[in-house]
C-alpha cells in the first residue's frame, strides 16, 4: 500500500482533486464532459463551459495572454492572494479568499465588491466541481504542475508492441532500436534536462492485446506520449482510446493509416496510405509509357486497405487518363479476364500469399501483363514469384530504402548498438517516429505538455529523418508522407532496386 502511494506521488506530483480542476482548467470539463456553463455578459446566453475553457484566455500555465485587446490577467495563486491592479479595467482589487475567489468565477465580482470587465464569463458547475478546479487553481503553472509523465529530469514515453507470440521479433527490433535512440537523445543533457524513458507494454500482437497494453501505458505507466505502437490491421479501438485520453501516438507502425474517416486527431502516422501509394504507382506507369495510354487491371483481396488501392487507382486513373480495363475480386477466374481484356499492368491489391499464386497464373499463361504489388501489404509473397513474372514486375513502398548515405543518422545508431541489420523496415520504422518526437520535444519548448506537442507536431514540415520521405503534418493532416517509391527486382541477385524518386501523386 505505502509503495503504492510513493509511486502515485512520484508519478504525479498533482492530488486527484488537482487533476480534474485541470481538466476543468484546460478544457472546461471533466471526465470528458462539459460540468456546467458560462455566460458572457449581462444579457449573455448560457453556453456550456467547455465552449470558454479558462485557459483558452488565461494561458494553459495561468500566465495571462494579451490576444483579442482585452488582457485577462495572470491567475498564478501568489497574484491572486495578493492586492493587484487589473490590466482590463486598471481597478485596484484586495487580495482574494478561497469564498470570494469562488464569487468572481461564478456572479463576476472582485473582492472588493466591483464588477470584473464583461470579457470574463461567470461560470456555473456544481460545487464540487468549482472545489476542484480552486484545488488546480492554487499549483496553477508551478514546477510540478506537469503532464502525466514528465518530470523535472525526464520525459516518459510508451510504446505498445508484441513481446511475445509469433511477431516477437518485430517488437523486439522496435524496442531496440527506440531504446538506442532515446539514450543516445538522453545523453549530454537530453531534452530541456530531462532524459527520455522508454516503457513498454505486450499486445502479443492482437488487436485485443493492443488495446490491453495501450490501456495499460496511459492508466497505469501514466506515460507523456506514445510512439510507435504496433497497430493490428483493421482495429480502431486503441486509436479511439488515445482520442478520448488525448495522448499523441507518433508514428504507429501500421500497414497504412486509417485515414478514410475524419482523421483521430492524436494519432500522427509517418508513411504514407495505400490510396496515395496506389495513385503513386499510376502516375508512374503513366509517365513511363506516355505518350502511351497502358491499359490497367486490378485484382483486388477484401479488406478495407484493399478497397483503399482500387480507390486511389480509380481516382489517378482518372486524372491521367488512363483505362482501368478489367476490375474484379480475388476469384479462381480473374487473371483469365484480366488477359483476355489484354491489360499491361495488372495491380494486385491483397496479401504474399494472394501475389504469389496470381504470378503463378500469369506464369502459366506466358507474356501476360507487368505484375504490380505493394510492399506494405504483399511483401511476403515476392520472393515466392516465379522467375519469369519476378523479372518484369513492380512493387509500390513507402519509404525509399534506407540508403547508406542518406540515413546514416539511422546506420550509426544500429552500429553504436551492435544491431542486427534484420528488420530494417520496423526498424526505420521506429527510429523515424523515435525522431518525429524528439524534434516535437524539441521545439514545443522547456515546459512539456501534450497540447503544446499536438501543436507543434502539426507545424512539423519537411522534417527529415532520412529514412522516410519528408514529413509534413497539418491542422487536418495526421498523415506525414504521400507517394510511393517504385522497386523491381535484380534478377541475379534477388534483390530489390529502386526504379523511380520519391513519387508525390499528381493532384
Ligand atoms: C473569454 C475569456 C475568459 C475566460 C474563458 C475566462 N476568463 Fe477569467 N478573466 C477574463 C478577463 C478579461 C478578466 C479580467 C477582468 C477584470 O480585470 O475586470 C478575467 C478575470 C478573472 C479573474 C479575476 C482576476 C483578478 O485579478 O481579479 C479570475 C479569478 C478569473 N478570471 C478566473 C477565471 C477562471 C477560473 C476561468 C475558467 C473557469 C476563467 N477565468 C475564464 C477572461 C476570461
Amino acid at each position: 500500500m505505502r509503495m503504492l502511494l510513493v509511486a502515485a506521488l512520484l508519478l504525479s506530483a498533482l492530488t486527484l482533486d488537482q487533476q480534474h480542476g485541470r481538466e476543468i482548467y484546460r478544457r472546461g470539463k471533466f471526465a470528458g464532459s462539459a460540468v456546467g456553463t458560462a455566460t458572457i455578459g449581462a444579457e449573455g446566453v448560457p453556453l456550456p463551459s467547455s465552449s470558454f475553457a479558462c485557459a483558452t484566455c488565461h494561458g494553459i500555465w495561468g500566465e495571462g495572454s494579451r490576444e483579442s485587446g482585452i488582457e485577462p490577467p495572470s491567475l498564478v495563486w501568489k497574484r491572486l492572494m495578493s492586492p493587484a491592479v487589473s490590466p482590463v479595467t486598471s481597478r485596484r482589487r484586495t487580495a482574494y479568499t478561497p469564498e470570494t475567489l469562488r464569487r468572481a468565477i461564478t456572479a463576476g465580482v472582485d473582492p472588493s465588491g466591483a464588477h470584473l470587465h464583461p470579457g470574463m464569463p461567470r461560470y456555473s458547475m456544481p460545487d464540487e466541481r468549482l472545489t476542484e478546479l480552486l484545488a488546480y487553481l492554487e499549483r496553477l503553472g508551478d514546477d510540478d504542475d506537469t503532464d502525466p509523465g514528465v518530470t523535472a529530469t525526464s520525459i516518459r514515453v510508451g510504446a505498445a508492441l508484441p513481446l511475445s507470440g509469433p511477431l516477437e521479433p518485430a517488437g523486439r527490433s522496435i524496442r531496440e532500436t527506440l531504446e538506442q535512440l532515446f539514450a543516445d537523445a538522453s545523453r549530454n543533457g537530453g531534452i530541456y534536462g530531462r532524459r527520455i524513458e522508454l516503457v513498454v507494454e505486450d499486445s502479443g500482437g492482437t488487436a485485443a492485446g493492443l488495446l490491453e497494453a495501450t490501456r495499460r501505458l496511459v492508466a497505469g505507466d501514466r506515460v507523456f506520449a506514445l510512439v510507435s505502437s504496433f497497430e493490428t490491421a483493421g482495429d480502431m479501438d486503441a486509436g479511439r482510446l488515445v482520442e478520448t485520453a488525448e495522448i499523441p501516438l507518433i508514428g504507429p507502425v501500421a500497414l497504412s493509416p486509417h485515414d478514410k474517416n475524419l482523421p483521430n486527431a492524436y494519432v500522427f502516422y509517418l508513411l504514407p496510405s495505400l490510396y496515395d501509394q496506389a495513385r503513386a504507382v499510376v502516375d508512374f506507369i503513366a509517365a513511363k509509357e506516355a505518350p502511351r495510354h497502358p491499359r490497367l487491371a486490378v485484382i483486388y483481396a477484401g479488406t478495407a486497405l484493399d478497397q483503399d488501392v482500387v480507390d486511389g487507382l480509380r481516382s489517378q486513373a482518372a486524372r491521367d487518363g488512363l483505362e482501368i480495363v478489367s476490375e474484379q475480386s480475388d476469384v479462381p477466374s480473374a487473371v483469365t479476364t484480366v488477359l483476355a481484356r489484354q491489360a499491361n499492368y495488372l495491380v494486385f491489391a491483397g496479401d504474399g500469399a494472394g501475389l504469389a499464386r496470381v504470378g503463378r497464373e500469369l506464369d502459366q499463361a506466358g507474356n501476360g501483363p507487368v505484375l504490380v504489388g505493394f510492399i506494405s501489404t504483399a511483401q511476403s509473397g515476392v520472393g515466392q514469384l516465379p522467375p519469369s513474372v519476378a523479372a518484369r514486375a513492380l512493387f509500390a513502398a513507402p519509404a525509399l530504402p534506407p540508403d547508406t548515405r542518406q540515413a546514416s543518422a539511422f546506420f550509426s545508431l544500429l552500429q553504436a548498438g551492435h544491431s542486427p541489420r534484420t528488420y530494417l523496415g520496423l526498424r526505420t520504422s521506429a527510429f523515424a517516429a523515435g525522431s518525429v518526437l524528439l524534434q516535437a520535444l524539441r521545439s514545443s519548448g522547456s515546459r512539456p505538455n501534450r497540447d503544446s506537442l499536438v501543436g507543434t507536431l502539426e507545424r512539423l514540415q519537411h522534417f527529415e529523418t532520412g529514412v522516410t520521405a519528408p514529413l509534413t503534418f497539418g491542422p487536418n493532416r495526421r498523415v506525414g508522407s504521400a507517394g510511393a517509391v517504385v522497386l523491381a527486382l535484380d534478377p541475379a541477385s534477388h534483390d530489390f532496386v529502386v526504379v523511380s524518386g520519391w513519387i508525390a501523386p499528381k493532384n
